[in-house]
């Protein structure tokens, strides 16, 4: 699909979600507001339907249209805007795409996704498909450097209404950089791996980067042990206990 038939799609979903909400009697954009920052978007409750929930995703995709709002628009292929079930009970936020989520515009599909959705799938016994995954930035940055501060800031507000449209009930940062913006601390990841946090009210688990375990197999342990408190949150059967 070309980004412009992408931009179409999104505008029309945005269409029937005004349309909807509409019919429910929800004011959109909420009074006062001049220009409808993403930020402002409906925080979903677990009443929300999904309707609901995949409107707001829609609006805020809308939103972001072709982003020219930092340095990063330059050098990308796509906008990787995260993808899963817009009523994921778990939401991963990970770093910035790599070079074959820019090219595929889909959030952990390269070497470090495999593992990510190993953990999902085989460790965990959850489908990949009923979870949430998005990064701090939607944009690679070139040779996978680092996000800077203010791409970061840029970004963040898309990122926020998501987790606001989403709301799910456990958050997972992938390392350094998504348990750092999720926590609100500067804290290195190996001392805020494994130690339960918040986010707006919503549990966090920090854990390791799947880029991490690629290089450093031994650490797949402490994920696993992780991603155990993350089921139980859940309510979910832990499985090999
Ligand atoms: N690493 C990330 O942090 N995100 C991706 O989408 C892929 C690799």
């Amino acid at each position: 699909m070309s980004e412009r038939d992408e931009l179409v799609r999104d505008l029309l979903a945005h269409g029937r979600f005004l349309a909807e909400l509409d019919t429910i009697g929800v004011a959109w954009p909420p009074a006062g507001l001049a220009t409808p920052a993403p930020t402002a978007g409906p925080v979903a409750t677990s009443e929300t339907p999904a309707a609901a929930r995949v409107g707001s995703l829609s609006a805020i995709r809308a939103e972001l249209g072709d982003c020219q709002r930092c340095r990063l628009a330059g050098g990308r292929k796509t906008i990787v805007f995260g993808q899963g079930n817009p009523e994921a009970e778990l939401m991963f936020i990970g770093e910035a795409p790599g070079a074959d989520e820019d090219a595929q515009g889909l959030a952990f599909v390269g070497r470090a996704g495999q593992l990510l959705t190993d953990i999902i799938e085989k460790g965990m016994k959850l489908r990949r498909a009923d979870v949430f995954i998005a990064n701090i930035l939607k944009c690679r940055p070139p040779q996978n450097r680092n996000p800077e501060p203010d791409e970061v800031l840029a970004c963040q507000p898309f990122l926020e209404a998501q987790i606001r449209a989403i709301r799910p009930r456990v958050l997972v940062g992938l390392g350094k950089f998504g348990a750092q913006w999720l926590l609100k601390t500067a804290a290195p990841i190996t001392r805020l791996r494994g130690q339960l946090g918040e986010y707006e009210g919503i549990p966090v688990m920090p854990t390791y980067h799947p880029a991490y375990l690629l290089r450093n197999a031994a650490g797949k342990k402490d994920v696993w042990e992780d991603m155990k408190v993350v089921l139980r949150l859940l309510g979910r059967p832990v499985p090999g206990e």
